[in-house]
């Protein structure tokens, strides 16, 4: 039973024997403290529970933590692979009591533990206390039966542990292990306790404080929290003196040695040791959802990487090597933590890209570094301004500079390193603020200089926690924002969505201590990197350095999710159907909908709408994983990514991968694989449904498409359904017969206007059977006036040439009443009359009395137009009358 898997389980399990829960580790990017870099002890996911803001249904835990310390405050990075413990990941094992046993039980459980499961021989144990612990001091006597001399009574802060400069923190006692006289050091509190014969194997803190900014608070109930590096206790029991000796190390190392063909020994020992050890914290960072970059988290992961890859680069590796020895880690750890083998691929090509891409420059950087330190002898300093060109030409890390002349006895001069940065920092606020920034951005680039670009945390988890490092009013800079208050705030790190690729930014709550309520109604993305959140203060007072507890409304961003998932699989549909022609002009992913603008020139008909419809469900129902992954932009293009023309990328791009194609040239491969820093669903399945509800053109060549996912889809159908069923009640048919009932129905409806406007024109010629016709004679001449309703006015000419016919010789006038009492007239004069009379005139006199003017036509043949046809008996008359005097005139 000494195998690091079987000690762990080992652990775990006597604790689970013992009444506690077995709770899985927590990320190494700590979601309930903004101001912890990495998880670094087994505590930090339990810190609420211990100071009493959290609650969780068990009150005696046990877990195996990863931990990282690297970056941050507790940094180890520059002593890995020259010493014997030291680690940039480590898993602590440990067992907490959150107000349950105290100081006398949690000796007893540990003494058992090692002294019986693990068999530890008694006399080679020793332990610590706080001076002034008596308590603890007699337990030891009393339950370990450890004589006086191996009870030290420690009075530095070694024996008294805080989380950090604020959080729980408690007295402590640690147990220690010899490692026998023939390694020279001397038990903790002498003269020679820095040597190595002595390790602290176990530390058990009694927590009974919280540490706030300048005071220290009793806990709720004295809890116990407890660290077991479980390399150094393998080491015991694998009896090696040596964390790096122990199976897991050697399993990494003999994989390493296998890849380039160089044995662990001189000076090649401390390069594999650096490679094992980074290996480990670069590929549970990755798996934990950190990628490298130039910021924050992601830069010491960077930090970490490069300095494994030039100790590859020093062991003769020709090629990237870091990725390979991916499987021997996911042998040796996966089954602890599932995480790391589901996350196996993302680790490998992040692993390979970031070494392939620090390949180009390494070599070139190294001759550099050969060149500038060649006259330096041990114990000079090495040139900061160098150090800072290798850092930005080369790519080099300080730390890697530093830990590649460290062999030679040479430092760095880390104050010149700064003042070169700081210039080049100075040089770049020039050059953008000539460079049309709007003014009121220019407090962004302030801030983005000052404060570096946001952690963005959203894509693992919608809450956590962050630390206000800037606030806004109304375009300057704020101290603080009081309850009733809208602003801008800027945090250290944020769940929060910033706008930016066409989805819009999260909202949600934020809640600090003293009552602070906060309304986050949308955040947005400035400056390259800094996520601002537009805020109302509901209560409290919001100050610089406020701790805040950040929730994002989940509803809202599941709804973004699966918008933004379905765009890319709408997207590739319609490079499917339509053609490849088809690129992305734009979209937008809200809450509520998709939309969706490509290149496409000309409508989509009805049955490519189903097609792309039916194709993005397809892949939906297949419920496939969604994978990003971190490529470089060449090599994200090369694989097929779709990005967005003219759009500016970084060197390294997030590819989004969703869907196996089923047919077509692409059967078996990704469906859609696309350049996006957007969120997405986990599974395609969890889109739930697409629904197409709108196409249209937005431009020459551009269309748009809108669609709905999920519930929205859903509700969308249903009301069509409901629509469907209520038509359905209304034709008194079947829903199958609808169609065809209303087909029957429209055709109906157009033979009876037919039939309609039929008889409208019999009734105009007299078929009305009036006595008259309508004729009458003025001075001799026959006249034909008639004012008739509802007759399509276009007809109303031919109608006049009938009627023409009908009285031989004379006069036409046909006044019609459309629609809104507009008035259609028609004048016709029979060809032997026109010398006297003539149509235009007629028709003239008779739209000035319905409301119009003018009108025109020929001397036989004329018409008008006018807004009030109720005056059409008018206007006849005054035709009438009209034809009366002139024929008066004539005769006189
Ligand atoms: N939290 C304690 C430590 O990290 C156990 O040492």
């Amino acid at each position: 039973m000494s195998g690091v898997n079987e000690i762990r389980s080992a652990f775990l399990e006597y604790f689970a024997r013992n009444g506690h829960e077995v709770v899985a580790s927590g990320p190494l990017v700590p979601r309930n403290d903004p101001t912890l870099m990495f998880t670094n002890a087994g505590m930090v996911p339990f810190k609420n529970v211990f100071t009493g803001l959290e609650k969780r249904d068990y009150n005696r835990a046990t877990t195996a933590q990863k931990c990282v310390r690297a970056g941050g405050k507790h940094n180890d990075l520059d002593n890995v692979g020259y010493t014997a413990r030291h680690h940039t990941f480590f898993e602590m094992l440990g067992n907490f009591s959150f107000g349950d046993y105290f100081k006398d039980r949690a000796i007893e459980l540990a003494w058992n533990l090692i002294t019986r499961e693990f068999g530890l021989a008694k006399d080679r144990l020793l332990v610590t206390v706080y001076a002034e612990d008596d308590e603890a001091f007699g337990l030891w006597k009393k339950i370990a039966g450890l004589s006086e001399d191996r009870i030290i009574r420690i009075a530095t802060s070694d024996n008294f542990w805080a989380m950090g400069d604020t959080g729980p923190c408690g007295p402590c006692s640690e147990i220690f292990y010899d490692h026998g006289d023939h390694i020279w050091g001397g038990p903790p509190g002498s003269a020679d306790e820095d040597g190595d014969r002595f390790i602290e194997i176990w530390n058990l803190v009694f927590m009974q404080f919280e540490q706030l900014p300048g005071e220290r608070v009793a806990l709720p109930r004295p809890s116990i929290d407890t660290g077991m590096g479980l390399e150094r206790i393998a080491a015991v029991m694998q009896g090696v003196h040596d964390n790096y000796d122990i199976d897991l190390f050697r399993a990494l190392i003999s994989a390493s040695e296998n890849a380039v063909g160089v044995e662990a020994q001189g000076d090649a020992r401390a390069s594999h040791r650096v490679i094992a050890d980074h290996l480990r914290s670069a590929s549970f960072l990755i798996a934990d959802g950190v990628l490298p970059s130039n910021e924050g988290r992601g830069y010491v992961l960077r930090r970490i990487m490069r300095r494994a890859m030039r100790h590859a680069h020093l062991l003769g590796s020709e090629e990237p090597l870091m990725w390979r020895l991916v499987p021997t880690l996911v042998r040796e750890m996966g089954r602890a933590y599932p995480e790391l083998s589901r996350a196996e691929a993302l680790i490998t090509e992040t692993l390979k890209l970031e070494e392939r891409r620090f390949r180009k420059t390494l070599a070139r950087g190294l001759t550099l570094l050969d060149d500038a330190s060649g006259d330096l002898g041990e114990g000079a300093e090495f040139d900061g301004e160098t150090a800072f060109k290798l850092y930005d030409t080369y790519g080099f890390p300080l730390d890697l500079t530093q830990d590649a002349l460290r062999a030679r006895g040479i430092s760095v001069d880390t104050e010149g390193f700064k003042v070169a940065m700081e210039r080049q920092r100075a040089e770049a606020r020039a050059a953008w603020s000539g460079s049309g920034e709007a003014a009121t951005d220019t407090v962004w680039f302030t801030l983005k200089d000052r404060l570096g670009a946001t952690d963005f945390l959203g894509y693992d988890t919608e809450v956590a926690e962050g630390v206000v490092t800037a606030m806004v009013r109304e375009g300057a800079e704020a101290m603080e924002l009081q309850a009733g208050d809208s602003g801008l705030i800027v945090l250290n790190q944020t769940p929060f969505y910033g706008e930016s690729g066409g989805q819009v930014g999260d909202t949600g709550r934020m809640r600090g201590e003293g009552g602070v309520e906060i309304e986050v109604t949308g955040t947005q993305k400035k400056a390259d990197g800094l996520f601002v959140h537009e805020v109302k203060v509901i209560a409290g007072k919001v100050s610089l350095g406020l701790p805040l507890e950040l929730l994002v409304d989940g509803a809202r961003r599941a709804a973004i999710r699966a918008n933004h998932s379905a765009t890319h699989l709408v997207h590739e549909a319609l490079r499917e159907v339509l053609g490849t022609h088809v690129a992305q002009k734009g979209s937008l992913v809200s809450p509520e909908r998709l939309r969706f603008d490509f290149s496409h020139p000309k409508p989509m008909v009805d049955g490519e709408l189903a097609r792309v419809e039916d194709l993005a469900n397809a892949i939906v129902l297949q419920n496939s994983g969604v994978e990003t992954r971190l490529m470089g932009v060449d090599e994200a293009i090369e694989q097929g990514a779709m990005a967005l023309f003219g759009e500016k990328y970084g060197d390294e791009v997030r590819v989004v991968s969703m869907g196996v194609a089923t047919e077509g040239e692409k059967a078996g491969k990704t469906y859609s694989l696309e350049l996006c820093g957007g969120t997405h669903v986990a599974r395609t399945g969890d889109i739930g449904l697409v629904t197409l509800v709108a196409e249209g053109a937005v431009a020459a060549g551009v269309r748009r498409i809108e669609a709905l996912t999920g519930a929205a889809a859903r509700h969308h159908l249903a009301t069509q359904d409901a629509r469907l069923r209520e038509v359905a009640g209304v034709l008194k048919s079947g829903q199958a017969e609808v169609v065809e009932r209303v087909t029957a129905l429209v055709e109906e409806k157009r033979r009876l206007e037919r039939e309609l406007a039929e008889t409208r024109k019999k009734l105009a010629m007299g078929g009305g059977g009036e006595t008259d016709g309508g004729v009458r004679e003025i001075a001799g001449t026959r006249l034909l006036a008639r004012a008739v309703e509802g007759l399509n006015p276009k007809d109303l000419k031919g109608l006049a040439d009938q009627a023409k016919e009908q009285i031989g010789s004379g006069i036409v006038v046909l006044i019609n009443a459309g629609e809104d009492n507009k008035a259609a007239i028609v004048v016709g004069v029979t060809s032997d009359l026109t010398d006297r009379v003539s149509a235009v005139d007629l028709v003239r006199v008779g739209s000035e009395i319905l409301g119009g003017r003018g009108g025109g036509g020929r001397p036989d043949m004329a018409q008008a137009g006018g807004s009030d046809a109720s005056k059409a008996q008018e206007a006849i008359d005054a035709i009438a009358g009209h034809l009366e005097s002139a024929a008066s005139l004539t005769q006189a």
